[in-house]
């Protein structure tokens, strides 16, 4: 009798034993369940956009530097649709695409977007408005302190911010060989991206004041401060905006930034593409000169619905755009045009032709050109 009945306690105890395991190891699973993203989502290798800090530095549990260390040298890895393993971290080498809007930024992306290697995709929108925030934060000394008070110091943003812009980047479409980005105001922090990612390299697309101006007034493209009933206060700031992101392309020198003129890149594609991509340390591809036909592709060019310039980036490379603004402008700004916009002389636009030579055109831009004009006029309305 006895004997069952420690027979029984030691069965008993076994069970409670078991299931506080298993609580345990369920809890535990629940817990790596919401850190991987939730119950119920795809999340895993053989979701082809599954991304992660690297599992190998995961396995650090500690919070130190060196674990830190880690995660930033080994960084994501990301799996594409047939399972190739790409692993980015701060050391490669992104492609950052910015300058004024209207700037050509997304002709330029679209090309580079068809290099085989390369993948650049949609505005992002949060990685300039992130870099604006800790620009805003490196501004004010006050907050600096207290940042500084509670541990927050200049390394610990830092590696936040780098994190945020390689997981933006990274996740947000596609694995390629080359990450690029293409948020044109993020060239504003164009020097901080610099030391975040000391391998990445900058086009900074430049383009005659007059036209972006245009081109922002007359396609009612918002930017935040720009009143777009004034072509003076426009062009004004326009010059203020691309005289700081020029200034830090001169800055981090001729071997991180190139700059672009868009009426470069328009007359001459092949020209200009070929010394973009020597630049980037790619091979010449042609592909990047029919853009068009690689739209929805695999591995080509994405687009989206909502950004102002898909309508005419979906056309092949073309002179349409180039002098529209012409006879656009009021009189007495074209008049005080050196003044009100001073770095239209400084890049070499005279202000006072209306409009500048720009250069000699490709002939498949003007055959694309002629193309694109006789589609128009036998368009039905
Ligand atoms: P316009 O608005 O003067 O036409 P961004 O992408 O930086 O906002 O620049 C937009 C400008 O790039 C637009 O200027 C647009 O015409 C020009 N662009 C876009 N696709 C083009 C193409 N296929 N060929 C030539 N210019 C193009």
């Amino acid at each position: 009798m006895r004997g069952s009945s420690r027979h029984k306690l030691l069965v008993a105890c076994g069970l409670a034993a078991a299931s506080a395991l298993l609580v345990l190891y369920l809890g535990q699973q629940a817990l790596e369940c919401q850190a991987r993203g939730g119950p119920g989502e795809a999340r895993g290798p053989e979701d082809p956009r599954w991304l992660g800090w690297d599992e190998l530095a995961g396995k650090e549990n500690t919070r130190s530097s060196d674990a830190m260390g880690v995660h930033r040298r080994q960084g994501l890895v990301v799996f594409d649709p047939v399972r190739r393993e790409f692993r980015y971290n701060e050391s490669i080498p992104i492609i950052f695409i910015g300058g004024f809007p209207r700037s050509g930024t997304t002709l330029m992306r679209v090309m580079l977007d068809a290099h085989s290697q390369v993948r650049c995709g949609e505005e992002t929108r949060v990685v300039p408005r992130v870099l604006g925030m800790h620009q805003m934060w490196m501004k004010s000394e006050k907050e600096r302190v207290r940042l500084a008070e509670a541990g927050v110091t200049d390394a610990v943003l830092d590696d936040a911010v780098r994190a945020f812009v390689l997981e933006i980047v990274a996740k947000h479409g596609e694995p390629a060989q080359r990450l690029c980005n293409k948020d044109p105001f993020a060239l504003k922090s164009l020097s901080y991206l610099a030391t975040l990612f000391p391998e990445s390299r900058f086009l900074l697309m430049l383009r005659d004041g007059r036209a972006s101006v245009h081109s922002m007034i007359s396609r009612h493209v918002t930017v935040s401060g720009f009143d777009l009933s004034s072509y003076r206060d426009c062009l004004s700031k326009w010059s203020r905006a691309v005289e700081g992101m020029h200034a830090q392309c001169l800055a981090v020198g001729p071997r991180r930034c190139m700059a672009v003129r868009y009426e470069t890149l328009a007359l001459r594609p092949e020209a200009t593409m070929r010394e973009a991509l020597a630049f980037l340390g790619l091979p010449w591809e042609a592909a990047v000169l029919h853009h068009e036909d690689m739209i929805g592709k695999a591995g080509g060019v994405s687009l989206s619905k909502v950004e102002r310039s898909t309508d005419q980036v979906v056309k092949p490379v073309n002179l349409e755009a180039l002098a529209r603004w012409v006879g656009q402008i009021p009189h007495d700004v074209v008049r005080d045009m050196a003044e009100v916009a001073p770095m239209l002389d400084r890049l070499g636009y005279d202000p006072r032709a209306n409009p500048p030579r720009y250069g000699t055109p490709e002939s498949r831009v003007v055959d694309n050109t002629r193309k694109i004009k006789q589609r128009n006029a036998t368009a039905v309305p």
